[in-house]
């Protein structure tokens, strides 16, 4: 016989490719705490409705717990030939007790337990990723406080744009992290179903009590359909599509840091910790850290499109092709975590030169639209009139290589013979922020604001 699982129907041994293509226990031995835990649960079921003795729920329950100690003592031996976590598992459970290790694969199929391994595992990560999330949010409060005045350029086509606050720039990251934190809740909630006692897929004859494995597991409650419980993998996708969403938005910020961190703009000075020298050009520091959170995301993005490209094609229910969701995830989830905590290491250390920032936000006209505000407010005029004036000082400023409050007030006059010295006040980036009172807007009253409620809201 060839197989201690399935040595019945088959009389010859696989071919040597073919247990290289087939054995995931390489990577899925990373479920073994889930495939244990699963195992223990569904033993007490069967022994509570009657399905095996307790004798037996006794000595496999024991047995799984030296499984277990070994597999975390690193004493296992764990086998290509047992092919994968779940008869790695089984077959040592035998050597271990003897014959009852025969009956905890009643009323029970791979398929559901690979399901049910892969969401326990795929539920704790999304919340690890969530509290991860929480951290990061936590530093970027911290930089906002820290920097509510702080006057620096806000960008639009990476051309200055107009004044905006570091503080405020931010409370920006913190919205999308805290989108990227929902996301997470939202699907911890909808994957919290056991999908255990589908088995292969149609369910059992045996009186199973779905109910009692799933709450022993922390789920709210079984899963609806026992087809759908083994060939879903939506929760998986889920995750991915969060990673990659969370991964962008981490790799936005890892491109704001290397650009900024550039001498040609020297907004930040990295921290040793988070960066790295040359071995030839001795002045360097380099901002890898960042670079490698950029990389990620690429990477991220590569693992949701390769498991959803797996499973597009994919009849109803299981087929093996779904044995290559766990890379992708697995890969996945040490990528955000290794990412988010990069990026909250250097969102504490971040050196952040206020000087060259303020001088920054001067340059570029970035308080051309004040002007054209101030003369909409004050002199009335018709805003589309107001840009153009507005345009016209620019110019002459720009030909000058002047800054527009450094243009006299009798230059300003030919351009409207109404405009007063009051306009004087609102060129300055200071009040340019300071005006900027509007729901969301940069002022920093309102950063102040927004911080308050985030720590409000994050308790
Ligand atoms: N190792 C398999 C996987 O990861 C477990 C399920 C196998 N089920 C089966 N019918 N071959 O998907």
């Amino acid at each position: 016989a060839g197989n201690e699982m399935w040595g019945g129907r088959f009389a010859a041994k696989p071919a040597a490719i073919m247990q290289e293509i087939n054995a995931s226990i390489d990577f899925d031995k990373r479920l073994y705490a889930e495939d244990i835990a699963g195992s223990k649960a569904h033993a007490a079921m069967l022994a509570a409705t009657g399905i095996i003795s307790p004798s037996d729920e006794a000595e496999i329950q024991r047995g799984l717990d030296l499984v277990l100690g070994e597999i975390e003592a690193g004493t296992f031996a764990f086998s290509r030939e047992r092919e994968d976590i779940h008869m790695n598992v089984e077959a040592r459970l035998a050597e271990l007790i003897g014959p009852a290790a025969g009956r905890l694969h009643t009323a029970r199929s791979r398929n559901d337990q690979v399901a049910l391994d892969f969401r326990l595992h795929v539920k704790r990560a999304f919340v690890e990723t969530e509290a991860a999330l929480g951290r990061l949010i936590l530093a970027f409060l911290d930089r906002a406080e820290e920097h509510a005045d702080t006057v620096m350029p806000g960008f639009t086509h990476l051309q200055v744009a107009q004044p905006v606050t570091f503080g405020h720039h931010c409370l920006a990251y913190v919205e999308m992290f805290a989108r990227d934190r929902s996301r997470c809740r939202d699907a911890i909630a909808r994957l919290d179903e056991s999908p255990l006692g589908a088995a292969a897929l149609a369910g059992t004859p045996f009186p199973i009590d779905r109910h009692r494995t799933a709450a022993a597991l922390g789920f709210a409650g079984p899963t609806r359909n026992s087809i759908d419980s083994v060939s879903d993998r939506d929760f998986a996708l889920e995750f991915l599509s969060t990673a990659a969403i969370a991964a962008t938005h981490l790799s936005r910020l890892a491109e704001e840091i290397v650009i900024w961190s550039t001498p040609q703009f020297g907004f930040v000075r990295l921290s040793d910790a988070f960066s790295t020298g040359s071995s030839i050009m001795p002045q360097k520091k380099n901002p890898d850290a960042a670079e490698l959170v950029r990389a990620k995301a690429g990477r991220i993005t590569g693992a949701l499109v390769a498991l959803l490209t797996v499973m597009k094609g994919l009849p109803l229910a299981y087929s093996k092709d779904m044995q290559e969701d766990k890379e992708q995830v697995f890969d996945a989830i040490d990528s955000i975590g290794l990412s988010l905590s990069a990026a909250t290491g250097m969102v504490r250390d971040l050196g952040v030169d206020v000087a060259a920032m303020r001088r920054a936000a001067g340059h570029g006209y970035s308080t051309a639209t004040d002007l054209a505000d101030w003369l909409v407010r004050e002199i009335g005029l018709p805003f589309r009139e107001a840009h153009h004036v507005t345009g016209r000082a620019v110019a002459l400023a720009e030909s000058t290589d002047a800054r527009l409050e450094d243009l006299p007030l009798d230059v300003l006059r030919s351009l409207h013979p109404r405009i007063h010295a009051g306009v004087y006040e609102v060129l300055s980036v200071d009040a340019s922020v300071r005006s900027r009172r509007s729901f969301g807007g940069t002022a920093p009253e309102n950063v102040r604001r927004e911080i308050a409620e985030w720590r409000a809201r994050l308790g």
